[in-house]
């Protein structure tokens, strides 16, 4: 599928923000610092996560130029969107960041129609209600097959292969 170009800027208090789906500006160094340290992707190798960005929309948020956020979405194009690594640094929290990053996802022509849009979080739902996300309503749930070890362990795969 090719990627459109899709390229926001907003001011706030004279600073310059972006957001910008180019792949080729995306500084893997800061994200893989923030997210090899993150709670939900501790210790993931750069080759990996260089390999999820590949096979998602990436969104880069960039103030004066350098990045310092991102998110990514995992989808099918059609009917599904997965919201994953979303994340502002420390220093730029605060500032209605994350609602523009996440709103400006949302609204990304190539990703209207879809019938259902998902997501995992710890601390931020305050964030994602604000957007029109809930959870999901009973008695209907989701169900996972998580692996906490795979970037630090044996992982599920050695577990099952040995029986
Ligand atoms: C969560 C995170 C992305 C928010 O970034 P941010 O730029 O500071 O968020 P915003 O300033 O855009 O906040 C938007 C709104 O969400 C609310 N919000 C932000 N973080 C929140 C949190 N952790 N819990 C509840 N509400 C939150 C804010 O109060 C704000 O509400 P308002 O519009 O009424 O003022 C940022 O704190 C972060 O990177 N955290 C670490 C990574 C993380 O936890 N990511 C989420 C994993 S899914």
């Amino acid at each position: 599928m090719t990627e459109q170009p899709y390229h926001l800027v907003k001011k706030i208090g004279g600073a310059r923000y972006e957001i910008d789906t180019d792949r080729a500006r995306l500084d893997f160094r800061v994200l893989h610092a923030f997210l090899v340290n993150s709670h939900w992707a501790k210790g993931i190798p750069l080759a990996v996560l260089e390999r999820a960005v590949q096979g998602s929309m990436p969104f880069g948020l960039y103030r004066g130029g350098r990045q310092i956020g991102f998110a990514r979405v995992v989808t099918d194009h059609a009917t599904f969107a997965y919201l994953a690594d979303v994340f502002v640094l420390p220093e730029h929290r605060g500032r209605g960041l994350a609602r523009w990053l996440v709103g400006s996802i949302l609204a990304h022509p190539g990703l209207q129609g879809l019938r259902r849009w998902l997501l995992g979080t710890t601390y931020a739902h305050g964030l994602y209600r604000k957007l029109g996300f809930a959870e999901p309503a009973g008695p209907f749930s989701f169900m996972e097959r998580l692996d906490r070890e795979v970037y630090t362990g044996p992982g599920l795969a050695a577990e099952a292969a040995s029986g």
